[in-house]
């Protein structure tokens, strides 16, 4: 009977452990969260272009579901899924616009396509190390790292064929 009562005690001593490290975890990542969306001020004022940023968002915040619980459930296989399919969305994104800046003669053309050469070499990197997709310190730091890139990006860079594009009438 004691040993049941000691046992018992135990399990919930473990669990309340458990639970107050996951919530620890979940605010660490309360600001990732904030930042895995897209915002208007995030427009590049071309319809189809905003909807594939807002898409790449969609894909990276993914990770904000998987990444917290990662040391507690296996997800290398679904945190391997995301990276893919981050991949995959921004192969077919940055050619998406690179075939529009050549079309359009854009002059920063050269300049824009090396920083999607240096994201996708990066992403490539970042699927190769499967080690990393069960610590959510980990996981966390390639979330910041994508969506810092991808902000940083569209804001920087991308903003300045906006109005490039917007004089030859495209919308
Ligand atoms: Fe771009």
């Amino acid at each position: 009977m004691e040993c049941t009562l000691r046992c018992w005690l135990g399990l919930r001593m473990r669990c309340i452990c458990v639970i107050q490290d996951l919530i620890q975890e979940l605010r660490s990542w309360k600001e990732i969260t904030m930042a895995l969306r897209w915002r208007s001020s995030f427009s590049c004022n071309i319809k189809e272009i905003d909807f594939q940023h807002s898409r790449l968002f969609e894909i990276s915040s993914k990770l904000n579901i998987l990444g917290p619980i990662c040391n507690r459930i296996d997800f290398e296989d679904e945190i391997l899924e995301v990276i893919n399919e981050l991949k995959e969305y921004t192969l077919y994104h940055f050619d998406y616009e690179e075939k529009l800046m050549e079309k359009f003669n854009y002059e920063e053309y050269n300049e824009h396509l090396r920083e999607h050469e240096v994201f996708l070499a990066k992403v490539k990197e970042i699927e190769k190390d499967r080690s990393n997709f069960n610590r959510p310190e980990m996981v966390r730091s390639i979330t910041e790292f994508l969506i810092d890139w991808i902000t940083a990006h569209i804001l920087k860079t991308d903003m300045k064929y906006r109005e490039f594009f917007n004089n030859r009438g495209i919308y």
